[in-house]
């Protein structure tokens, strides 16, 4: 068994991300800019987008946060975002998700031009994505075929079995697969809630992808031997040996699941880190105007 180890990848590209900045900077090129619109106070919104910027500082990238109150007007967000759009120093940005509820988050996600749209989620880059156009990918998805890619899993002509259809991860990480790229060429079933039988489809996974958002449900009676696991979730849940009182667990079994398997991400230091990766090097690549 060899795990993905996110963590240490997620550096490297940082790394090489870093070594591409100062190259630019040394041409005396365009330093990538990342901006993230955080609307309220919520404390893991808080801590992630606090991260992608602290991220952005440590490889070379200009960043900009725009903190918004969270009693916001819609139509004053909305005045933001047409404002980064037409920001020409500012090479991409995200608005962090999600939104409080007197906003409508479709409307905000389409107000974000494509072009600088680096969290992959507007209907155009969605569409391109799903057609096989450069495009710029969602974070969890690239974050799991860059895991795939660098470890040299194979995937041709296996069996990928994702359990969840989430806009953000399982419906795009099943088309990304199925596609006629490396990695791709899986054959890809497509699980959910109203899924029968389920254990019958995952028994007969090489590859299997869970985001279904439910602490611990994978476990060892799941899974194919030599299978490899890619697990997205992440829950918290209390534990008075730790100084924190809790501990992160994800929606797979890691200890009676791991022993069976060819490749397993950990949980936490498998997909999360890879998510800030990812975010990163589209970010670069809108700088590069390397999608449109
Ligand atoms: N909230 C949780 N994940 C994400 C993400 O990838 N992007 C944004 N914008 N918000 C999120």
């Amino acid at each position: 068994m060899e795990r993905l180890d996110g963590k240490q990848l997620s550096q490297t590209i940082k790394s090489e991300i870093a070594a591409t900045v100062e190259q630019i900077k040394s041409r005396g090129g365009k330093i990538p800019h990342l901006a993230a619109v955080l609307v309220g106070e919520d404390p893991a919104s808080q801590t992630y987008v606090n991260n992608k910027v602290k991220s952005c500082e440590a490889i070379g990238y200009r960043s900009t946060l725009v903190k918004l109150d969270a009693d916001i007007p819609e139509q004053a967000l909305l005045e933001h975002i047409d404002a980064l759009n037409k920001d020409e120093d500012i090479d991409g940005f995200i608005v962090q998700l999600p939104l409080p509820d007197h906003i409508d988050v479709d409307k905000v996600t389409m107000a974000i031009a494509p072009e600088k749209d680096v969290d992959g989620f507007h209907p155009v880059n969605v569409g391109r994505m799903a057609i096989g156009l450069p495009a710029y990918l969602p974070a969890t998805p690239n974050g799991i075929l860059t895991l795939l890619d660098r470890y040299g899993v194979a995937t041709e002509g296996k069996h990928c079995v994702v359990l969840g259809r989430s806009n953000i991860v399982g419906a795009p990480i099943s088309i990304l697969l199925s596609q006629n790229t490396k990695p791709g060429n899986c054959t890809v079933t497509l699980c959910h809630s109203r899924t029968k039988d389920l254990k019958s489809h995952t028994l007969s996974a090489d590859i299997l992808i869970v985001a279904i958002g439910k602490a611990h449900f994978v476990g060892a009676d799941m899974v194919k031997e030599g299978a490899t696991v890619i697990d997205v979730g992440i829950h918290r849940v209390k534990d008075d040996t730790k100084k924190s009182g809790f501990r992160l667990i994800g929606d797979v079994k890691f200890d009676e699941v791991a022993p069976k398997c060819s490749y397993i991400t950990p949980v936490p230091g498998g997909v999360g880190p890879m998510t800030i990766a990812s975010l990163l090097m589209n970010t670069l690549k809108s700088a590069k105007k390397e999608v449109y």
